[in-house]
């Protein structure tokens, strides 16, 4: 069986100017990336900032086009003019909830517009399909009356997170989905991913600079480096047995999963080690 999404030699160029007056120059966002994510795999994507990690999100939801390589989806050759059913497929998570929530719409009129919009659930069944999103992402459903601005971050996370299960989607890409969320929040916000993998069958890839999160959540790492990916593989032997030395590096950068007693405390994932020392 082939891999639910399969990405082929991917590059994606900008063209940039240093300068107003400067000739452009070519910047290779994503230099050739070839990944293969299975079915209800938990794909986590590391590296440092600028290193491509969202280009290569905006490729794989079909925002981005790529400059040359391919992208399969389920088996198929997908591109940014992909069918309304492979883009349903594939949902986003982003950093800042506030931003990819409407402040003045309340959560249940964008829920049921986007099931509406996907003819997923007949008008009759709705107020049940949202009670069960509600649920599914552990918030209770007086938050269908609450504006986004009325809610906490995690809260408005989770209704993002909702908002990508509307659709009832195969995958889902979060991109620093966690990293605006206090401790707690984002403990909660882990383990609900978490638990709709276990439950849904969910695939997910994860984008992220907390290792320890990444460490608990994922079961295979890519570790990417100035638009390539320089190490991929299972995500205990990433973490123990790091081949490439920029990995070495980046593991020696978090102290969490090293340092028990580096002040920091490693967030709290309902008991689940983040390191090997916490
Ligand atoms: N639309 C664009 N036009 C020009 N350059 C871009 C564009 N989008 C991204 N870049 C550049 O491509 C490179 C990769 O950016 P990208 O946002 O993918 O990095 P990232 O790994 O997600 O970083 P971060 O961890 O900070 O989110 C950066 O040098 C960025 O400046
Ligand atoms: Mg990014």
């Amino acid at each position: 069986m082939s891999a639910l999404i399969e990405l082929d030699d991917i590059e994606v160029h900008f063209k940039v100017r240093a300068r107003r007056s400067a000739a452009p120059v070519t910047l290779r966002a994503v230099d050739g990336v070839s990944l293969a994510v299975e079915r209800s795999q938990c794909l986590g994507v590391v590296g440092e900032s600028g290193c491509g990690k969202s280009t290569l999100a905006g490729v794989l939801i079909g925002l981005t086009e790529p400059t040359a390589g391919r992208v399969r989806y389920d088996g198929r050759d997908v591109d940014t003019r992909r069918s309304k059913d492979v883009r349903r497929s594939i949902q986003m998570v982003f950093q800042d909830p506030v931003a990819s929530l409407n402040p003045r719409r309340r959560v249940r009129s964008v829920l049921a517009e986007l099931i509406d919009y996907h003819g997923l659930v007949p008008e009759a069944g709705m107020t049940s399909a949202l009670n069960s999103l509600m649920e599914m992402v552990n918030l209770p459903p007086r938050v269908l009356e609450a504006r986004p601005r009325e809610l906490s971050g995690g809260q408005r996370q989770r209704v993002a997170i909702a908002r990508a299960l509307a659709v009832q989607p195969e995958v889902l890409v979060a991109d620093e989905a966690v990293s605006a969320l206090d401790v707690s929040a984002q403990a909660t916000v882990v383990n609900l991913l978490a638990d709709l993998r276990a439950e849904l069958g969910l695939t997910i890839v994860f984008i992220s600079h907390d290792l320890g999160i990444v460490r608990t959540l994922c079961d295979r790492v890519a570790v990417m480096y100035a638009g390539r990916v320089v190490e991929e593989g299972a995500a205990e032997t990433i973490f123990t047995a790091a081949r490439h030395p920029y990995t070495r590096a980046l593991l020696r950068a978090a102290p969490d999963l090293y340092r028990p007693d580096a002040g920091r405390d490693a967030p709290a994932l309902g008991g689940d080690p983040a390191g090997p020392s916490t």
